[in-house]
């Protein structure tokens, strides 16, 4: 009976754990910005993820008009920025709250590796959400690019230094 118990509670541990772990959560051909919604807010709920190390908690950016932020990554997108490989790999996930200056949440972008998605993007695929989930832009992400392109031989990511 015990035992039983033990082996059910380990089961359920390693079914939890390997959710945060190193997997893409759905293949590129798939990805569309309502699954990657449901994905970081039901089945992997952002809000366990790390933050960006040395990005603890609520931040505000180093741009005008100096938006406050809080930025959570998962495993895969951590592994690479504390071992600096220099690429995200395929099923990294980068998720930006952006706050009101109330502290509550106004907007989330995210970005998400979707392998073969965009080539030419380093193959992010960019969402921007209201806080509802509500999908206000998804995909190749111009505007977005348009931006981060200045920091494209860092896979695009502004936050900090990925190479070695
Ligand atoms: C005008 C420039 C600009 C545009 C346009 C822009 N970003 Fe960013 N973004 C930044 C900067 C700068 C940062 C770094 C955090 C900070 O200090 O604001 C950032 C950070 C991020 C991050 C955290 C990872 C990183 O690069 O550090 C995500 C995710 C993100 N942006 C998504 C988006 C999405 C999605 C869009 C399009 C809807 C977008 N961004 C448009 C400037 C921009």
């Amino acid at each position: 009976m015990i035992c039983s118990l033990i082996i059910a509670l380990a089961a359920m541990f390693c079914m939890q754990h390997k959710t945060g772990t190193a997997e893409a959560p759905f293949p590129s051909e798939t990805i569309n910005a309502r699954k990657l919604w449901e994905y970081m807010t039901k089945e992997n709920p952002y809000g366990r993820y790390p933050a960006w190390p040395g990005k603890e908690g609520i931040y505000e950016s180093t741009m005008p008009p100096g938006d406050i932020l809080r930025l959570y990554v998962n495993d895969l997108a951590l592994d690479t920025i504390v071992n600096k490989k220099g690429m995200f790999p395929n099923g990294s996930l980068l998720i930006k709250e952006i706050y009101t200056e109330e502290k509550k949440v106004s907007l989330l972008t995210v970005m998400y590796k979707a392998k073969g998605f965009n080539p030419k993007g380093n193959d992010w695929y960019w969402v921007k959400y209201k806080p509802d989930g509500e999908v206000k832009l998804e995909g190749k992400g111009e505007v977005c690019i348009g931006c981060h392109v200045g920091v494209a031989d860092n896979d695009f990511v502004f936050t900090g230094n990925i190479r070695k």
